[in-house]
């Protein structure tokens, strides 16, 4: 029985209880691909009507949800992806094991847009992505081969040549 089929609550007090909507045969992988499905229902997606939902899994075991947000003025709406992740870095999270990604697409695992790309880049190279379709399937990739050749934190602190007036 994976972290996810674990209630917070029951977790707190060192009790594992297996969830029954889930059941306790599905795997953690598959739970937290589950989870995008459901964080789906949430999507605020008026302009587009495309629907996207988000799970992200840290080390202790913890789930974050998010979809995506959009806005009348355009270019204001966020990604799923980002808002789960800034729902994690916001409560003291910055390294994760995973991420599922949802949306409504029958045929088609959905893709991470580069912008989440590199969002997520941000907190490492080396964790998965579960891209799924509505029937629970999913591709899964780490973030270092869907962002090759990336810019990170750690580039900002390699040498430099760096004319004196800045
Ligand atoms: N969208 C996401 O939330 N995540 C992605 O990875 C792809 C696109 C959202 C943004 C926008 O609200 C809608 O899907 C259509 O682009």
């Amino acid at each position: 029985m994976g972290d996810l089929d674990v209630m917070p609550q029951a977790k707190a007090q060192g009790v594992r209880i297996a969830c029954p909507a889930r059941g306790p045969q599905v795997g953690v992988k598959e739970g937290l691909v589950a989870r995008s499905l459901e964080a789906r229902q949430f999507a605020y997606c008026p302009y587009s009507s495309f629907r996207v939902g988000a799970a992200l899994l840290t080390p202790d075991g913890s789930v974050f949800t998010g979809c995506n947000v959009e806005n009348s003025c355009h270019n204001l709406g966020v990604c799923a992806e980002r808002n789960a992740i800034s729902k994690a870095v916001s409560e003291g999270y910055r390294s994760f094991k995973a991420i599922a990604i949802a949306s409504d697409l029958q045929d088609q695992f959905i893709s991470p847009c580069g912008g989440c790309r590199q969002f997520m880049r941000e907190f490492g190279t080396d964790w998965e992505v579960y891209m799924s379709k509505p029937d629970g399937s999913y591709l899964e990739m780490r973030v270092r081969d869907l962002l090759p050749l990336s810019f990170g934190p750690e580039d900002l602190k390699m040498k430099k040549e760096t004319p004196k007036e800045f």
